[in-house]
Formats: C-alpha cells, structure tokens, sequence
C-alpha cells in the first residue's frame, strides 16, 4: 500500500476535528490554498493569521479545512480563507468551520467575498449578497499614465495616522484600525493631499505572486486612479493585482492600464447593513479575504 492510500483510509474513518488554527498548521493550509490556485505566500497566511482568529478541521490528524476571521472594533468583522480539501467538501465540514466562526465572531456583522462555490452555504446561513468585486491582475507591461489632480499625491507621514483611519472609517463603516497599523510597516503609503486635509490613501505591498494595490479610499474616482497609477509605478514588470469593487466603475480604466479582469466575487453581509458615509468610497480591497 503506498502512502497516499494509507492517509486516505485513514481519513475516511476518521472524524473531523475542530481546533485552532496555529503557526504549525500555516505549510498545510498553504498546500490547501495552492491547489486552489490561489495565490497566498506563506508569509500572507502568516499575517492574516497574526492579525485575526483561525479555525481548523483536522481529519486524522491531517489539516483538511480552514477559516479565519478578523474583528473590525467591536461590532464588524471580515471572514475569510475559507476552504474545505476537494476530498473532504460536500460533507459538512466548510458549515462545521462557519459555525464555529458565528459562534465565535458574537453577534458582530460580518462582512466575506464569496466565490461561485461558496454561495449557497454562506445564504444559508443567513448571509445576503451586497455588491460584487472584480479581481483585476497581471505582469504590469507599462508605467500608468499619470492621472491629474488637484492638490498633491503624497508619501505617508506618521501623523496622517488618524485621518487615514478617519476615511477609511467613512469608506467602509467599519473601524479596521488593526487591519490599517499592520500594513504600515510592510506596505508602501501614498495619499492625495488637498486643501490641508487627507482626500484618499492608498497603499501597495508584497502579496502573493507579486504586489496587491489596496485599500484605496477615496472620495471620488479621479483620485483613486491618480492613487492607483502612481503606486503601481514603481512595479512595472512586476506581477500587480488589484481587487476593486464593481461600483467604482474602474474595470474600463484598469483594462487600460493593461490589467485584465480575471474573476469576480460577490460580497455578502450577515448582520447590519454596512453604514458606510459617503465622504469617500472604498475602491479597492486589502484582498478579498480582509476586505
Ligand atoms: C465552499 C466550501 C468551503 C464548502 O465546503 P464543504 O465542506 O463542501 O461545505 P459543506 O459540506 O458544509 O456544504 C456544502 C454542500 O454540501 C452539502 N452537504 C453537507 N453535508 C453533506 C453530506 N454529508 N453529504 C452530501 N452533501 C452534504 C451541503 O448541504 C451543501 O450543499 P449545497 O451547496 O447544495 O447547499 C468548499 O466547497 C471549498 O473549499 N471550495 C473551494 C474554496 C472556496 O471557494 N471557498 C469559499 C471562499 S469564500
């Protein structure tokens, strides 16, 4: 008997388990995601894992799904990273993993982008479809032409703290103060400056086969297309994706830009409505899984 089939007797007879989701499981969950042909580096899962809560299902000792949430203030979170081996689906265990995520998140309003696959279990469980994201990627050929502005695009300084916070706020009506402080060491920060205030932030970083552009807020669509040129200036021959939401009406734009749409997700809710207020717009995701 060769090992494969000794594993997969086993897992037949054995039964799923519920447990955290440690630093020790991260190699298997990569090889969960990477025979999705889903994009997450190590170091990717390594820092959703840091910055949220993970859940596992273990079937004879073997990790066979995963799903991992992350609290925006007290009352919001984002869920993601939610996947079932293609052996071990249709038995129960992805509704076993969003279970235990509910019981776990409270009563918080949670926000996912779900795939084609996911759909059915997320509705019944009580979660309703709100927008659409398109999932825009490729070897960046050329520099984006440069977008005009008014007032000046900017690097981050330490002090614009709060009024990235502030707009983000705004954008999606949830505080991701955690989220936002995370990404300021590892990812580059650039901002639209007018009149003395901060009208958008946006910010690029390593990310899976590349860089990921996002968030970008902002409080109109010139801005966000001056934001998103000038951060993937730099990475011209680089492999840059971008996860924007099908109301920004960018998709034409990044078409453009030489960026061609290569998917889509549909956003659900479960719980309040988000109350974003409409001084700025979210344009582009963190990624699909942190929103
Ligand atoms: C989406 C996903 C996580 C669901 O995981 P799963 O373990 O198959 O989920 P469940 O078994 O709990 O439920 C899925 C379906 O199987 C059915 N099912 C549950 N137990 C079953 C059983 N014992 N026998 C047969 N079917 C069963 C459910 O009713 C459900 O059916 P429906 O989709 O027709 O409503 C999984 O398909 C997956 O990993 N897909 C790839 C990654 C992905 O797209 N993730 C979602 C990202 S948002």
């Amino acid at each position: 008997m060769t090992a494969f089939a000794v594993d997969d007797a086993m897992a037949a007879t054995a039964s799923p388990r519920l447990v955290a989701l440690t630093p020790d499981h991260l190699p298997q969950a990569l090889s969960l995601s990477l025979a999705l042909q889903w994009p997450y580096r190590l170091e990717d899962w390594a820092f959703a894992l840091a910055l949220g809560h993970g859940i596992a299902v273990e079937v004879g000792g073997r990790l066979v799904g995963t799903a991992l949430w992350w609290p925006y203030g007290d009352s919001h979170a984002s869920a993601g990273m939610i996947i079932v081996a293609p052996w071990a689906q249709r038995r129960g265990i992805g509704r076993m993993l969003m279970d235990e995520l509910l019981g776990q998140a409270g009563g918080r309003t949670i926000i996912l982008n779900s795939t084609l696959e996911g759909r059915s279990l997320y509705a019944q469980l009580g979660f309703a479809a709100y927008g659409a994201i398109h999932q825009h990627q490729a070897v960046l050929a050329t520099r984006p032409v440069t977008v005009a502005v008014s007032g000046t695009v900017r690097d981050f300084r330490a002090d614009d703290r709060a009024a990235i916070l502030a707009i983000d706020r705004a954008a999606s009506g949830m505080e991701r103060a955690n989220m936002i402080d995370a990404l300021f060491p590892i990812a580059a920060f650039r901002l639209v400056e007018r009149e003395g205030a901060v009208r958008a932030y946006g910010c690029v970083r390593p990310w899976g086969r590349g860089v990921v552009v996002g968030p970008v807020v902002a409080a109109d669509p010139e801005d966000a297309r001056a934001l998103i040129a000038d951060l993937m200036a730099p990475h011209v021959g680089r492999f840059v994706r971008i996860d924007v939401t099908a109301a920004s009406g960018l998709t034409p734009w990044l078409l453009g830009v030489g960026l061609p749409k290569v998917g889509d997700v549909t956003s659900m809710v479960r719980g309040q409505p988000l109350l974003a207020e409409g001084a700025a717009t979210l344009f582009a995701l963190s990624n699909q899984s942190l929103g």
